[in-house]
């Protein structure tokens, strides 16, 4: 069996309206995770990379946000027409997408330091 060599992290975590927070999926579509599924699938990538579904990733205010293991790269504001970059960039090759990586010192900060993506 072959060895995982990407595992991504989609949250899909819903809130009621208006919460202070946000959420990753307002409309509890996972149309995120489908997209990136997909992609996956019309590579063949599937036997070597994973994607998940997870829970609130704790990086809400930067969401939908996307974590890729084991490079710890977190993609904020990502929507499903960023997936074919995503996949092809730094899946296969690795690159860091300089426009959605919310950096190092936002992680974790509840809020309290601001990040919006550039512009791609
Ligand atoms: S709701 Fe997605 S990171 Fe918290």
């Amino acid at each position: 069996m072959p060895e995982f060599t990407c595992h991504l992290f989609v949250c899909c975590n819903r809130r009621e309206p208006g919460h202070a927070r946000g959420c990753c999926d307002p409309e509890g579509s996972g149309a995120l995770k489908a997209a990136l599924k997909e992609a996956l699938k019309s590579r063949k990538l599937g036997p070597t990379v994973r994607v998940n579904e997870a829970g609130c990733l704790d990086q809400c205010e930067y969401g939908p946000t996307v974590v890729v293991y084991p490079q710890q790269i977190w993609y904020g504001r990502v929507t499903p027409a960023d997936v074919p970059r995503i996949i092809e960039e730094t899946v296969v090759h690795g690159r860091i997408l300089a426009d959605l990586l919310i950096p190092a010192e936002c992680l974790n900060t509840k809020g309290r330091v601001g990040w919006e993506r550039r512009p791609g």
